[in-house]
């Protein structure tokens, strides 16, 4: 850290019970507990992606059918007594919007998903990260979940002390790659 200025960090994220939203909220705690100039970002009230000035994205979204949401799996939550969000907006929708921009933030991806399928072998942080890279983007940290004990939650014990950490992680490796070696 020292002299160089602050990594600007934004954690966008999109939650349909408010467990996802919790988890941004703590890893946006890690990240500024070293050092990082954060912004949390809901992507259903957001409008299109501005990346201008940010040197870390880091995205969080549920895990919906082995996947990052759609319309109708939003409706389906929605149904089960979610937030009655813009449901034409989520996580996947809002990433559409990422203009390829001559500087790319680096990015970090996690999402929020049931314990009983802890071992999914697809998942929302998954589909971002496979999306990102797509876009030309440098991934810091491996694409991570936290466990909610059933679709409305809550969240597992020590998740949201685990997602700190997480972010403490996140913002370590960010400031390392950012800082021009000696
Ligand atoms: C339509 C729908 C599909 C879901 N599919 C999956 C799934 O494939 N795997 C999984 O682990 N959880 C699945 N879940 C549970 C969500 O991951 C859970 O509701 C979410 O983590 C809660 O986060 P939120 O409060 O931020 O919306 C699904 C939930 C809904 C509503």
């Amino acid at each position: 850290m020292g002299d160089q200025p602050a990594v600007k960090a934004l954690v966008a994220y999109e939650s349909m019970f408010g467990n996802t939203e919790r988890v941004a909220r703590a890893v946006a705690a890690g990240l500024r507990l070293e050092g990082c100039d954060t912004t949390v970002l809901d992507v259903s009230r957001a409008g299109a992606a501005d990346l201008a000035d940010v040197d870390l994205l880091v995205v969080g979204a549920p895990t919906h059918g082995f996947s990052l949401s759609r319309p109708a799996t939003r409706r389906d939550a929605v149904r089960q007594g979610g937030r009655d969000v813009v449901i034409d907006i989520g996580m996947r929708e809002w990433l559409d919007t990422l203009v390829t921009a001559s500087r790319l933030p680096l990015v970090a991806t996690f999402d929020t998903r049931v314990t009983k399928v802890r071992y999914l072998p697809a998942s929302a942080s998954r589909r971002a990260a496979r999306i990102l890279d797509d876009h030309g983007h440098q991934i810091v940290a491996a694409p991570t979940g936290f466990l909610v004990h059933a679709v409305p939650g809550p969240l597992e014990p020590h998740e949201l002390d685990r997602a700190i950490a997480w972010g403490r992680g996140v913002a370590t490796e960010s400031w390392s790659r950012l800082t021009p070696a000696h």
